[in-house]
């Protein structure tokens, strides 16, 4: 079994607003991977959190009549309420309003100051709050309608403020990236953020006048200036995974990061200020940047101003926490754009959950209790071996290859197909006329066995994805097996005369929308 730590970092979510459903999308990605490389036997951190300064959430704060401070915490609430409603768990959950996190960014700011990559200048520029990104110098353009964002979301900043050299990083961070030693998946943005990269990157503003913006990091040395928010937030992953000694920051076995995950709206800042930031300090880059895409409801964005948002509150309590992740999950492109509608999640539910898999498992649970008494019936050793081993024994190295892809959905797929082809089995077979030939005993033990045991390798399977669902099938069907057995992806490892569950079982009631 592989011993290498897995490390899984989501970005951390600005709590102006409500979280969404692509916050949900991202959290349950993210949390998937790590309860996959858990059950794979290896060490892993999880990190989410908030990004909780800037001037996007001063405002916010402003408006609602509430400090900042005031204002996140109580903000926080909500998005912790949504991770645990959607069984998503952190090892941490970051806020970049925590003490050790303003010690590392300000340490990691001196590494930067030391390698000389840190300067202070004068200079005008057109700025986006809403996105809490520079859009250009106001030197060479004079009007900012050529944006073409709302402008009400523009301002002009005339400051002198520190800059970051990232031009002085460009082929560093190209080379990093084509080498895949950083990792960019799917290729379609590795190219996106190469052709963007190789025509030259510029120095980026990396503080704010405090006297314009209170709310922040300070500047290690200068009591007028805080950092700017994407240079406090990116460092939100360092925190997670170091400590300060005498000797200065301290990584732990979790850096650099096995994965980072993002949407497509922030590729630039993590493809490349990110490692830049990194090399300057002196510090190992990520080994992978994961870019999902967005989810869409009938082929736009969720817009208040177009009502076609859902809440992922009104998801999960329809729904349910199980059902809400095996969409996002396996209908929407794991890196791609995807659709959500509550009435596809109704019919996802009502098909792939309640009638594949939850009847599945009650079907052959009632038929082992009135064939079997209640037990997996007694076959053979050699029936054992003979039986559909080859179907789940090849089904388990594409279902892995599919998640070192990053192709969750795939994964997901493979494993309902397999759950397709018990049902469609149950049909051939038709075990209840078996049941009646006294000649057939041995045909329909052998079926049963069959069923059980693929019931058991699909369950591990999507265990990751629909964790709620199978800790009640390992508890209540497979009482009798130990994790050992009960997780592992060898044939054969349900034991023949063991008892599974004594009622039938309703893994996934029929609700009415
Ligand atoms: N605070 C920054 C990230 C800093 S990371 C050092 C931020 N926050 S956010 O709240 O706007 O977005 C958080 C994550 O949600 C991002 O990865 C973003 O791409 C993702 N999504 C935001 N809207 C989304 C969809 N509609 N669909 C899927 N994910 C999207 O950016």
């Amino acid at each position: 079994m592989e011993s290498t730590p897995f490390s899984i970092s989501t970005a951390i979510s600005y709590p102006n607003a409500q979280p969404h459903m692509g916050h949900a999308l991202e959290f349950i990605q993210a949390d998937f991977l790590a309860r996959y490389y858990r059950l794979q036997g290896r060490p892993v951190f999880f990190q989410t959190g908030l990004d909780e300064h800037g001037l996007k959430i001063f405002r916010t704060a402003e408006r609602a009549g509430q400090d900042p401070k005031s204002f996140v915490e109580d903000q926080q609430t909500h998005f912790r309420a949504l991770l645990e409603a959607l069984q998503v768990e952190p090892d941490r959950f970051i806020r970049t309003s925590d003490a050790d996190h303003a010690e590392i960014a300000q340490a990691l700011w001196k590494r930067c100051m030391d390698a000389g990559d840190i300067y202070k200048k004068t200079y005008r520029a057109w700025y986006n709050v809403k996105e809490e990104t520079f859009l250009g110098s106001a030197d060479d353009i004079k009007d900012p309608a050529v944006f073409n964002i709302d402008e009400k979301f523009i301002e002009l900043i005339e400051e002198e403020n520190y800059f970051f050299k990232l031009s002085a990083y460009t082929d560093r961070v190209v080379a990093h990236i084509e080498s895949g030693e950083y990792d960019v998946v799917p290729g379609n943005r590795k190219t996106e953020i190469l052709n963007f990269a190789k025509r030259g990157l510029q120095d980026i503003s990396i503080s704010r006048e405090r006297s314009k913006l209170p709310w922040g990091v300070a500047v290690p040395g200068d009591e007028t200036q805080v950092m700017y928010v994407w240079f406090d937030a990116l460092t939100n992953y360092l925190t997670g995974t170091s400590s300060i000694d005498e000797q200065g920051i301290k990584t732990n076995e979790f850096w650099p990061y096995s994965i980072h995950l993002v949407g497509k709206d922030i590729l630039r800042f993590h493809a490349l200020m990110w490692p830049a930031m990194l090399l300057s300090a002196g510090l190992e880059t990520p080994k992978q940047l994961m870019v999902h895409g967005f989810v869409l409801s009938e082929g736009k964005r969720m817009s208040k101003s177009l009502g076609n948002g859902v809440d992922p509150r009104d998801a999960l309590a329809m729904y349910g926490a199980d059902a809400l992740r095996w969409y996002l999950l396996k209908e929407i492109p794991s890196m791609d754009d995807g659709d959500f509608t509550m009435a596809r999640l109704g019919e996802i539910y009502a098909s792939d959950l309640a009638n594949d898999y939850g009847n599945l498992v009650s079907r052959v649970t009632s038929m082992s209790k009135r064939y079997c008494d209640g037990a997996v019936p007694n076959v053979g050793e050699d029936a054992v071996r003979n039986l559909e081993k080859a179907l789940v024994e090849e089904a388990w190295p594409r279902y892995h290859s599919h998640i070192e892809q990053r192709h969750i959905d795939k994964a997901l797929e493979g494993a309902h197909s397999l759950i397709v082809f018990c049902n469609r089995r149950i049909e051939e077979c038709q075990p209840w006329a078996l049941a009646k030939d006294p000649e057939k005993q041995g045909e329909l033990h052998e079926l049963l066995y069959e069923l059980i045991e693929i019931i058991r390798h699909v369950s591990v399977m999507v265990a990751p994805a629909i964790p709620g669902v199978i800790a009640k099938v390992r508890k209540e069907v497979f009482t009798s097996l130990n994790d050992e057995a009960f997780y592992s992806s060898e044939w054969g490892k349900t034991v023949p005369g063991m008892i599974l569950s004594p009622e039938s079982i309703i893994l996934f009631p029929r609700i009415e929308a």
